[in-house]
């Protein structure tokens, strides 16, 4: 009845941005995205027969506004007549700030209940469980490099490349602490509603899709550069074109992607990604890790850089 267990963020480089259907948060197109290694969210949960409603603890306080959606993931997980949970949850990195939280949360949230409640689901029914809580969880259920593919009723994920295989790493540029203003539900439904670029932007997701796939197969960094960042821009040129305009960026943000222009023009293997939220994470070989991050640090208005390889999916921990 008690299980813990620990996921780390992913970080997309071919974006999800739209949903074909918002109740049961299916995704509207593909997307491809790596997994962490050195941030964790780690969760534990224990039903118990006693308790009268669901609790939530996050980094030690009790945490009211995300309780409905935990409460409905366990409820996808496990069934509406379950015991009520207490579930209590660390990361070891900023959440609610566009730094994928909700991914590593969720992940590590459906693979604790799975195991408390004994259902013993494979990981791709886990894997649809946790995106239907947020989109990108699912790809957290697998490590190294991750495919989402959306169908009309369902998503399939699976890892195309493990960590080892091409062992990339992420800095990521953290530019604003507090959470975010607008939450990527809201801010994609809006996209939906409103840009006149969004329904050329799922057009192209496919195309996108198989070069960032046949770059990863080939570990052609030049390639994956190109297509993940031209990615990016296209996913927030989505954002900006809708109506009231959703800009996430800040300075520091356009900051940091100055200092990966003039690395990459200093022959460096980087790249940039930005999700929905004003962090840069800059994506680079592991020789030249230490070198972006001190670029990064220097930057003006970073106010902290986590450094992270690529790491495995979701799975449970020891009891402690
Ligand atoms: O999983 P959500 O609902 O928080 O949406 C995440 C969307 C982006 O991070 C902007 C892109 C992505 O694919 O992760």
């Amino acid at each position: 009845m008690q299980a813990s267990a620990q996921a780390q963020p992913n970080i997309a480089l071919i974006k999800y941005w739209g949903k074909r259907d918002v109740e049961s948060n299916l995704p509207a197109a593909d997307s491809l995205s790596v997994t962490l290694d050195t941030l964790w969210t780690r969760m534990s949960l224990e039903f118990d027969e006693r308790l009268k409603q669901d609790t939530l603890d996050v980094n030690g306080s009790t945490a009211p506004s995300m309780l409905a959606r935990v409460s409905h993931c366990l409820d996808l997980v496990v069934g509406n007549a379950r015991a009520f949970a207490r579930v209590q949850s660390s990361s070891n990195f900023p959440i609610g700030a566009g730094l994928a939280s909700s991914a590593s949360a969720f992940a590590a949230l459906v693979v604790a209940a799975d195991q408390a409640a004994g259902s013993h689901l494979e990981t791709n029914a886990l894997a649809r469980l946790a995106g239907a809580a947020s989109g990108s969880a699912a790809r957290s259920l697998f490590g190294g490099f991750v495919e989402l593919t959306a169908g009309d009723e369902t998503i399939e994920v699976r890892e195309i490349a493990d960590s080892a295989s091409w062992p990339l790493e992420v800095i990521v540029a953290v530019t604003a602490a507090g959470p975010k203003a607008l939450g990527s539900t809201d801010a994609m439904i809006r996209s939906a509603r409103t840009s006149p670029f969004y329904s050329s932007w799922l057009e192209r997701q496919a195309a996108d899709m198989e070069i960032a796939r046949q770059a990863v197969q080939q570990k052609d960094f030049a390639k994956l550069a190109a297509v993940a960042e031209h990615n990016c821009l296209k996913m927030h040129s989505v954002m900006w074109g809708s109506r009231p305009p959703i800009v996430y960026w800040n300075q520091a943000t356009i900051a940091c992607m100055e200092t990966v222009r003039a690395l990459q023009a200093d022959g460096h293997s980087v790249f940039f990604t930005i999700d929905a939220g004003p962090q840069l994470k800059a994506v680079c070989l592991p020789e030249d890790g230490d070198y972006v991050r001190a670029a990064l640090e220097q930057t003006g208005g970073v106010i902290r850089v986590l450094q992270s390889g690529l790491g495995p999916g979701a799975r449970l921990l020891e009891q402690v």
